[in-house]
């Protein structure tokens, strides 16, 4: 059995199940990297310090730097009696270059080198989805400059409420992701706080510089208060938060592309690429993609619960129940990439069913609401124009035509204020032209919108 670094005061081997029920390095010695860069800057301050020779810093930098190329290569033997990612690096070290491998660890504890690890592997997956938002996002702004004109009916409770363009409403996903991405920029701007130093809980009595160890790894400053640095997860909580709002965000619109797809809607085609067929139904092309990632934002929502639910009954400062912090992590940046990846993909390659969509914007008298607004121009109040409307509706319910097929003197029936010009506000190019201000859905108004969202990308 190996002899394990911290065996002095035991007197009995650990339990063979117990070893295996409490090691992590199944899955944390993913954060590898990130664990030696933590090492190798410790190490360097030790030295800066006087607390470590310069020889000793010497041999450890570059053995760490050793272990890291083995593992890169695969050419690295994990051991669970080792427990962690942290004592196999260490051991491996220490079989490496000697008596100096084993003075790394001088004051330091793993509860702060795991809460920096953690840190700094999570500021790096953070720039990666922030690109991966971005890369989306680019595609959105592409589709909708497309579409800018096309006509589709919006909904409101499922049926539908006036026209809009295709353009908009793939502008309003676009202005989702970009809070997803701000919020991100927050979340890793919050994290940026070096925990190392903090040792076990209370600090270290070795004369340390850890505003130098945090410059050295690109903190901001060094946490302000050890046992808070050591059992602080929040910066899990809140980025596992900001994940799980953009996968809702993902979700919904899942929703709407598998609605848009189907044959009673026919708005969209998703390209074959992303669909996937029925090994019963010859004829079947299914959603696959946006099912599956509509189903994957329920398991990032049950990260969440469970990473509040594994920090509500813990005591300061350190506890192993942080443990399990990692795995519903790692599970989040896995599923939030690759559903990014998958949708800039899926999205470049959609194609629009411009006259399906127009002819659904054209049913369900989607220009009621004009006809009221011109009554409202021809000085009628809103409430009676909306009231005379409503029995034009009736009357085209009962005889199943549109207002605009209804003849000038069935509308005059209603308001003699009706006059001729009517028929050019309930054409729907009419409708949506005339929402003509910041935010609205007319053409122009969406090309200013995608002219403004490049304009501030260029200049982030
Ligand atoms: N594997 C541990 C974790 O993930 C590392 C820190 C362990 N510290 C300890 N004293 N057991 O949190």
């Amino acid at each position: 059995t190996t002899t394990k670094p911290w065996a002095g005061r035991f007197n009995a081997p650990t339990d063979a199940f117990v070893e295996a029920f409490t090691a992590s390095v199944d899955f944390d010695r993913r954060l590898y990297r990130y664990d030696i860069q933590g090492s190798i800057a410790h190490a360097t301050m030790l030295a800066r310090q006087g607390i470590l020779t310069q020889d000793e810093c010497e041999a450890i930098v570059s053995g760490l730097e050793t272990v890291r190329t083995r593992i890169d290569d695969g050419d690295f033997q994990w051991s669970i009696p080792l427990e962690d990612v942290h004592m196999n690096i260490e051991s491996a070290l220490t079989a490496l270059i000697g008596e100096a491998g084993k003075k790394l660890h001088t004051g330091r504890s793993r509860n702060d080198q795991i809460a920096t690890d953690v840190r700094l592997w999570l500021r790096d997956e953070i720039e990666l989805i922030r690109e991966g938002i971005e890369r989306l996002q680019a595609t959105l702004l592409e589709l909708a400059e497309r579409e800018a004109e096309t006509l589709m009916p919006g909904f409101t409770h499922l049926q539908v409420a006036q026209p809009v363009t295709f353009g908009h409403h793939m502008m309003a996903w676009f202005e989702m992701l970009e809070r997803d991405c701000e919020r991100l920029a927050d979340c890793r701007r919050r994290l940026n706080v070096m925990p190392l130093g903090a040792a076990a809980l209370a600090g270290t009595t070795y004369p340390i510089d850890r505003q130098y160890t945090a410059t050295l790894l690109g903190f901001e400053r060094p946490a302000e208060n050890s046992l808070d640095a050591v059992s602080d997860r929040d910066f899990a909580l809140e980025f596992t938060a900001d994940a799980a709002i953009l996968m809702m965000h993902l979700s919904r619109f899942s929703e709407e592309l598998i609605l848009w797809s189907s044959a009673q809607f026919g708005f969209i085609e998703l390209s074959d690429g992303f669909c996937t067929g029925s090994s019963i139904m010859p004829q079947k092309k299914n959603p696959d993609v946006p099912e599956l990632v509509r189903g994957k934002s329920g398991r990032i929502f049950g990260h969440l619960m469970g990473l509040l639910t594994l920090m509500k009954g813990q005591p300061l400062a350190y506890n192993k129940d942080n443990q399990e912090d990692k795995e519903p992590l790692f599970d989040t940046v896995d599923n939030l990439k690759g559903s990014l990846k998958v949708y800039a993909e899926m999205m470049g390659e959609v194609t629009c069913n411009r006259a399906r969509m127009r002819a659904a914007a054209a049913q369900g008298f989607s220009t009621a609401t004009d006809l009221a607004d011109y009554l409202v121009r021809k000085g009628i109040a809103f409430r009676d124009a909306h009231e005379i409307v409503g029995k034009a509706v009736a009357l085209g319910l009962r005889e199943g035509r549109d207002l605009a097929e209804l003849t000038l003197d069935e509308l005059r029936a209603f308001s003699t204020a009706i006059e001729a010009d009517v028929f050019a506000i309930l054409t729907l190019e009419g409708s949506v032209a005339a929402r003509d201000h910041i935010g609205g859905t007319a053409p122009a108004q969406v090309r200013a919108a995608i002219a403004r969202a490049r304009h501030r990308r260029a200049n982030r």
